[in-house]
């Protein structure tokens, strides 16, 4: 794993934004694997902001996010896919028609882990994955466990990550329970992952992800694994590492 210390939230946007970009410049119909929350918000500003000043054409990009909460749909304005198109897909040349992200709507989870499953091996590999950090080591919703998922679940979300979503959602009884997720082996499967991480509330757990044993009880923790992982964490997210 490749770990860049930058100095806050800023600088890390502009720096994953920067590997994003070069990642479209490289390969302009690369498919890239993103991630909602507040952690890559900073980074679509900036890659907007790039596409706008004309050094960035998204059309011929394919992107698959990593999950979506079940039961809400695009036009509710905690899905997943309504946050995409806000922050990203609206504000930039992707075509809509090759953005994915699980169907909430669909309320059988078989059909639509298997319908997203087939998305993703339609699509092929992934050329760069994007991913924030859970409190709880998550990434998707691959929420600690005594095993890694393979490949699109759906998950009951735990008590830990429906108290730190409440806070976009009227009422916690609106929180939804569970979401469909991509699993641990797609994102390892993907040719890069980038992770970017921020604040002090997020240190103990990245500490672990880059220092602890490889453990499902820490998702995030297998990509000590992978070939091409970076992370990106400010001072405050690396203040427990000795980086
Ligand atoms: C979002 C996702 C989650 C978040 C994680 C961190 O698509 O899959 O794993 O990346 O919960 O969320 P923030 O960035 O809001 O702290």
């Amino acid at each position: 794993m490749k770990v860049y210390k930058v100095k806050d939230y800023q600088e890390l946007s502009q720096k994953a934004a920067g590997i994003i970009a070069a990642q479209v410049i490289l390969k302009p119909d690369c498919v890239l694997g993103l991630a909602t929350g507040s952690s890559p918000i900073g980074t679509y500003d900036k890659l907007t902001e790039m596409y706008e000043k004309g050094e960035l054409d998204f059309s011929a990009v394919t992107t698959v996010n990593l999950d979506e909460y079940k039961g809400l749909d695009s036009s509710n304005d905690q899905s997943y896919r309504y946050f995409m198109n806000k922050h990203l897909f609206e504000r930039v040349n992707i075509p809509m028609e090759r953005t994915y992200v699980p169907d909430g709507t669909e309320a059988d989870s078989d059909k639509a882990c298997q319908a997203y499953n087939e998305i993703l091996h339609k699509v092929g590999m992934v050329d760069l994955q994007l991913l924030g950090l859970g409190h709880d080591g998550h990434i998707g919703f691959n929420e600690p466990d005594d095993h890694f998922p393979d490949e699109t679940h759906c998950v009951d979300l735990t008590e830990q990550t429906i108290q730190a979503n409440k806070r976009f959602f009227a009422s916690e009884a609106d929180v939804p329970r569970q979401a469909y997720t991509m699993g641990v082996g797609t994102i390892m499967r993907a040719k890069m992952v980038l992770v970017v991480v921020s604040g002090e509330d997020k240190a103990e757990i990245l500490s672990k992800v880059i220092n602890g044993p490889v453990t499902p009880q820490v998702p995030a923790s297998i990509l000590q694994f992978h070939p091409n992982a970076v992370i990106i964490g400010d001072e405050a997210a690396l203040s427990k590492t000795n980086l």
